[in-house]
């Protein structure tokens, strides 16, 4: 009788210990796997869409403002605390490094706080680098472009007063055909930057 709810028990234990690795299982496929995935296949067509936005110069700012020229897409907004700031500091060590052979290089930071960035408050944010250029528009061409280029953007109240915007932090690289050609990380190591950045450019 001891034995049997002793049997009983263990059975029961290792039910427990199963469902619970199942569980965690689960939470790790649903976090990494199933989790939407921007459309990484190098070459094809990325950021297309209809959305209708404006640059910090007023003029106007469309997927096919991209065509032509490669490019470096960022996703931000100017009340950021951190990493806005850094990736526009690291864009321009990469523009300082490259020096003649980025001529061509476009780079667009695109706003994900358009009721706070007006173009010429997002211009004065980024003209200290002399190469970005600011991108905002309608709140709801904005939607279109965040959804349109799969980027993550979720507005988080402060405790104070105002709120941040939490948003996907990598630069998109774009060739001038418009395909997806990569991404390059927050805070990835300057020479895997350069090196990604120059694989973009060509031999040219
Ligand atoms: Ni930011």
């Amino acid at each position: 009788m001891a034995s049997s709810t002793l049997r009983t028990a263990r059975t029961v234990l290792w039910t427990l210990v199963a469902v619970a690795a199942l569980g965690v299982g689960w939470v790790y496929v649903s976090q990494t796997v199933l989790q939407p995935q921007p459309r990484t296949i190098a070459g094809s067509a990325y950021g297309t869409g209809d959305y209708q936005l404006v640059d910090h110069n007023g003029e106007p700012f469309t997927y096919q403002s991209l065509l032509g020229r490669p490019a470096m897409v960022f996703f931000g907004f100017t009340h950021c605390p951190d990493v806005c700031p850094t990736t526009l500091a690291d864009m321009t060590v990469w523009y300082e490094r490259l020096g003649a052979d980025a001529d061509d290089l476009a780079a667009y930071f695109v706003s994900v706080d358009p009721e706070r960035d007006t173009p010429e408050i997002i211009g004065n944010y980024v003209g200290w680098t002399e190469r970005v250029v600011g991108v905002t528009g309608d709140r709801a061409e904005i939607d279109k472009a965040i959804s349109a280029w799969g980027v993550y953007a979720r507005r988080v109240e402060n405790d104070g007063d105002g709120y941040n915007v939490d948003h996907t932090a990598s630069v998109f690289l774009i060739d001038p055909q418009g395909g997806f050609f990569g991404t390059i990380a927050y805070m990835e190591n300057t020479e895997t930057a350069i090196g990604k950045l120059r694989r973009l450019l060509g031999p040219g």
